[in-house]
């Protein structure tokens, strides 16, 4: 094949090289530093603030090929991928982009050029829009005389305006589409009868190959067009129909994007999987299950980006859609019949398909299986039970001639079965019925509104809505005390009080370390207890009770001095800079596929979890304790700086894909090791942290491990605690250090034969109804008029032999008893016991000093009872029978 997927993708960029185009990395699916977009949606994503000129671009012309993921927010294709063949939740996007550089008419040339040229496609097939008030795109394509006038179509903003998101850069749009021909659509089915045209919803015929986005505006938060500074080019094209564009002209078939060669290796392997598993269903063959045959390879492409990106399955944002693709796909699986766990394999597909134009996603290849499978697997167990459920509660509703599930089904197949609502959606969207969305959010809210209230650390905290714009500085980086004015307070009472001041050295809870407690203070003796420091909307805003004085003696306006308490600080100043080493020495040690994915840092201990698969080792955490205590005692210098984002990121800093960051960073070093944006409070020196304990390692979610660790005194302290509980247990044992531990292995090894023998007898006791019913039965004897009863007993002791003896005798009133417990390791044990009717006769002591000598023992005993040690067990039968002989 001539125009192959990576060929097409390879074509585009070398057709703007030519053009002076520098070629730069696709950026990662999770925007850096922008709180306003959940996943990377077009090709600007990166380059937004380049658009509003809040960074300088080092090139004004570059192009790339860019990972997309259009899943939520204002582009989200989820609801259509797999029921037409050319939506995907996950795409790549083809763009070349001017900062301030050339605009509209090289813009529309290039493209022409490129597509009518390069890629040979016949401009008959093509059609071009442009906003209807955008009279100079219109002149540049008359002017081109490459199409006819009916051919360049004019629409509103809904088609030829493009926006990002909410908010963001934007302006209007000129695009090209194509004419696929008359097979590539069935109107009657894809859009209501309607005539296939460009830009009619749903139509398979008219695609989009390029969309040339002329940036000029800026949409702010209150929804205003705010004209840009400079006027710039942002263009997209779609990989996939592009690709099944050029390879249905090549092979005169109609190819959708499903179809083309990259999608064909991951299909082959779903095919794989319904072959092995399922089915046996194949692509191309019945509209049904192609649509899951669809789905699937689509979202193996979504989970396998957005793990290796750094997301893991979860039940927040970005986490949780990660959830809903493998959910949903899971689901896909069971229409194709397989009824396990699979999407492994179709993870394979892509990466076999992608991974040379993406190393990521080959290097957390077994990573990102395992964590599929793991969800994929947990799901299983509910999801037959839950498309069951479905099932039942559409066989009710049919019956009833409703349309609607109630919320509480919805619910329960949430709560109970994990099935996320646009999963239960998309079930019974192919039954033509919907979910009481409203019913299913009040029952969410309940179960929020119940954790909530479970949570009672928050109880009676005031509402922090201080409002947005009471700008206040954090001054306390190395400072513990300050004085200031109060520029906002809120709260009802003395005891939850929260106000705002111009300039606080309290350090507000962020990047997981802890706020800052205190006390605030008035000229005229008021006082505020400081409990907790956090930002919201910009300020930062204390929290707390009154000790002295009034809600009056805090109101806006009211001189006031800050003082922290500074021992608290400290601790987790420590805690904080030991994370940055920690962070250094687990990518040091275990690689650097080492990410954060999250911190507490309190004045107690440090908390950090990380993506990693599988525990680490024990000696690997032995090294990593080393290798963080040796750079404790290099005693590092520990500088901060701030700087622009993008010099930070140069300078290999260490950035947390979570976090948001402004256009200038402050970055945290320590030696020549570890570079890190932060913005937290750090110590001098790495010596200062004194000590690092590591205490716990654990898994917390699929992909991610947690390290728990003390610092400073409280390593100290924690190592003392230990200390005096040996001593204690060393104390219990009598003997201390080596000497106890093997005092402590005989105990258990003895414990251990007590418990055997221990459920060896009671096992015995259980089946013979009394002692002994293993072995040999009783017996009864007659010795000249004398009762003489006898029993062989194997492993009873000589406690338990007693206890027979007095039950037998009271069995069988007057007579003489004899037992014989072989104990094991050749010792036995003899008993002889009389009834005291017979003792004037008959002594049990004389009877067995004489047996005890045939089992090589000796032994005495009163005139009712005897017992005897001995150490030939053969000789027990030959020892018992004897009794008869000597009572006659
Ligand atoms: N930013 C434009 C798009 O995503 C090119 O379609």
């Amino acid at each position: 094949m001539r125009w192959t997927t990576a060929k097409v993708r390879q074509s585009f960029l070398d057709f703007f090289a030519a053009r002076g185009h520098t070629i730069v990395p696709s950026a990662s699916l999770i925007p850096k530093g922008d709180p306003s977009l959940l996943f990377t949606n077009a090709g600007m994503v990166q380059f937004k603030d380049y658009f509003l000129g809040v960074r300088t671009p080092q090139h004004l012309r570059v192009a790339d090929c860019q990972k997309c993921l259009r899943i939520s927010g204002k582009h989200n294709d989820l609801e259509a991928v797999g029921r037409d063949t050319y939506h995907h939740t996950f795409f790549e996007m083809l763009g070349n982009w001017s900062f301030g550089d050339y605009y509209k008419e090289e813009a529309i040339r290039w493209h022409w050029e490129l597509i009518t040229g390069d890629w040979e496609i016949d401009p008959k097939l093509l059609y071009a829009t442009v906003h209807k008030d955008d009279k100079e795109a219109e002149d540049i394509w008359l002017k081109m005389g490459v199409l006819p006038r009916e051919r360049i179509l004019r629409f509103g903003d809904k088609d030829n305006f493009w926006e990002m998101g909410e908010t963001g850069p934007c302006g209007p749009n000129s695009e090209i589409s194509i004419d696929r021909g008359k097979g590539a659509c069935k109107p009657e089915k894809n859009h209501a009868g309607q005539k296939c045209f460009v830009n009619v919803d749903g139509c398979e015929r008219f695609i989009e190959i390029g969309n040339l986005v002329f940036i000029q505006y800026n949409r702010d938060a209150s929804g205003a067009l705010m004209p840009l500074a400079k006027k710039h080019v942002d263009t997209g094209t779609g990989l996939e129909r592009t690709a099944a564009a050029l390879q249905s002209i090549e092979t005169g078939k109609i190819l959708g994007n499903y179809d083309i060669d990259l999608f064909q290796t991951i299909i082959h392997k779903i095919e794989q999987a319904a072959q092995k598993f399922g089915d046996k269903a194949r692509y191309g063959k019945n509209e049904e299950s192609d649509v899951s045959f669809r789905a699937i390879a689509d979202h193996a492409r979504t989970m396998t980006f957005l793990i290796a990106d750094g997301v893991i399955p979860g039940n927040s944002d970005r986490e949780y859609v990660l959830r809903r693709i493998i959910r949903r796909a899971a689901r896909h699986g069971r229409y194709l019949g397989i009824h396990r766990a699979f999407l492994a394999m179709a993870h394979a597909g892509v990466v076999e398909a992608m991974g040379d134009g993406y190393p990521e996603i080959k290097a957390a290849a077994s990573k990102t299986a395992e964590i599929i499978t793991q969800e994929e697997s947990r799901f299983g167990e509910t999801l037959d039970r839950g498309l069951e459920l479905i099932d039942t509660e559409l066989a009710r509703i049919k019956k009833s001639g409703g349309h609607t599930v109630p919320g509480e089904v919805a619910f329960k197949l949430y709560d109970t079965y994990g099935f996320p609502l646009d999963l239960t959606e998309d079930v019974l969207r192919n039954h033509s019925i919907d979910v009481d969305v409203a019913g299913f959010d009040r029952l969410m809210d309940e179960q929020k509104e119940r954790g909530r209230a479970a949570r009672k650390d928050d109880a009676g905290a005031p509402e922090i809505s201080l409002g947005a714009g009471t700008a206040s500085r954090f001054v306390g980086y190395h400072r513990y005390e300050g004085e200031s004015e109060v520029l906002a307070a809120g709260g009802k009472d003395g005891e939850h009080v929260a106000i705002v001041v111009a300039e606080t050295p309290f350090y507000p809870e962020g990047g997981g370390q802890v706020g800052d407690r205190g006390v605030i203070e008035t000229a005229s003796g008021a006082i505020l207890e400081v409990s907790d420091t956090r930002k919201a909307d910009g300020s930062i805003v204390h929290v707390g009770r009154i000790l002295r004085g009034d809600a009056n003696d805090f109101r806006v306006g009211a001189r006031v001095k800050l003082k922290i308490d500074r021992i608290r600080r400290d601790a987790a100043m420590l805690n904080h800079s030991a994370t940055h080493i920690l962070h250094y020495a687990l990518r040091d040690i275990l690689g650097n596929t080492v990410h954060q994915a999250g911190s507490l840092v309190d004045p107690d201990k440090l908390r950090f979890d990380f993506a990693h698969t599988g525990p680490v080792k024990d000696d690997a955490l032995a090294t990593i304790e080393e290798e963080i205590n040796a750079r404790i005692r290099e005693n590092a210098e520990v500088t901060t700086d701030e700087m622009a984002y993008d010099d930070a990121i140069k300078a290999g800093a260490l950035a947390f894909f979570g976090d948001k960051y402004g256009d200038r960073v402050r970055v945290v070093r320590m030696g020549d090791f570890s570079v890190e944006l932060c913005g937290g409070t750090h110590i001098s020196r790495t010596g200062d942290v004194g000590m690092f304990k590591l205490e716990a390692e654990s898994g917390v979610a699929a992909g991610v491990r947690r390290i728990e660790a003390m610092t400073g005194n409280g390593a100290l302290e924690t190592i003392r605690k230990r200390e005096k509980f040996l001593e204690e247990i060393g104390a219990q044992l009598g003997a201390r250090d080596g000497a106890a531990v093997e005092r402590l292995e005989k105990l258990l090894a003895r414990e251990k034969e007590l418990e055997k023998k221990l459920r060896a007898m009671e096992q015995k006791l259980a089946a013979g109804g009394g002692a002994g019913g293993a072995e040999a039965e009783e017996q009864v004897r007659d010795a000249g008029g004398v009762k003489v009863v006898t029993r062989k007993l194997d492993g009873v002791d000589p406690r338990t032999m007693r206890e027979m003896a007095d039950r037998m005798r009271q069995k069988h009133g007057s007579c003489v008893v004899a037992l014989g417990s072989d104990l094991g390791e050749g010792k036995v044990a003899l008993l002889v016991a009389v009834t005291a009717d017979l003792t004037a006769k008959i002594k049990a002591g004389d009877i067995i000093k004489n047996i005890a000598p045939i089992v090589g023992g000796t032994g005495g005993g009163r005139p009712d009872l005897a017992q005897a040690g001995g150490r030939d067990a053969s000789k027990l039968d030959e020892a018992l029978s004897k009794v008869a002989t000597l009572v006659q």
